[in-house]
């Protein structure tokens, strides 16, 4: 069975230490780092954007995993991949034309993620699984770190597996602890996302090692 990829949600971090703390996920055994971008509409919060993603594909060879939860991802997707991002995700319900978006990203030789929220049902992403990466199951409500796992969303993990290529990287964000991950790695999920559950932790290698098997 192939490792599950753990990508650590700076939203957790300490914002002012970003290089140390971006290293020392690393340095606990992560390859990814996931960059939450939000935009006060999309989402009911604000958090970073591209200079902070350029700032940091300066200073790491981490993969950057950048989840995007703004309203017309279209607009921004050139601007991220100069960036230096290595795989954006947009949501499903923040575009009229997923397809375009996708075609998009991959111009620009990048990785391509589609995420839904908890309310989306899996069925709506099914048509895309082919044209992707990677999809991100949402188990909170996008916006705020720190938040409950919400036990139902975890069951469109196995819909989507039963319906995607072999190599789809089906990976679930919110709420993701030690219990959590068991569920859905269980389910089928290879890649977790975890932010408190990591940088709250003082020893971030057990975490990580904790969510891996
Ligand atoms: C929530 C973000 C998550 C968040 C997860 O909107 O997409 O990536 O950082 O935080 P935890 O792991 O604390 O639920
Ligand atoms: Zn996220």
């Amino acid at each position: 069975m192939n490792k599950t990829i753990i990508s650590p949600s700076i939203l957790s971090a300490d914002f002012m230490n970003l290089e140390t703390e971006i290293n020392a996920v690393q340095e606990a055994g992560a390859e990814w780092v996931h960059i939450d971008v939000m935009d006060g509409h999309f989402v009911p919060n604000i958090s970073i954007g591209v200079p902070v993603v350029k700032s940091i594909r300066k200073k790491t060879n981490m993969f950057l995993d950048t989840h995007l939860m703004i309203e017309n991802p279209e607009k921004y997707i050139e601007a991220f991949a100069h960036a230096g991002s290595d795989l954006i995700t947009f949501h499903l319900e923040a575009t009229k034309e997923p397809e375009k978006v996708i075609e998009l990203i991959k111009s620009f030789n990048k990785k391509v993620g589609i995420s839904i929220k908890p309310k989306t049902p899996a069925e709506d992403i099914i048509p895309y699984l082919d044209k992707i990466d990677l999809v991100l199951v949402m188990t909170v409500e996008p916006g705020f770190g720190g938040q409950e796992f919400m036990h139902d969303c975890a069951m469109k993990i196995p819909v989507i597996k039963q319906n995607a290529p072999e190599n789809l990287i089906i990976q679930v964000d919110g709420g993701i602890n030690n219990l959590t991950a068991k569920i859905c790695t269980s389910l089928g999920a290879n890649s977790l996302v975890a932010g408190s559950y990591i940088y709250g932790n003082n020893n971030y290698q057990s975490a990580i090692e904790n969510l891996s098997h």
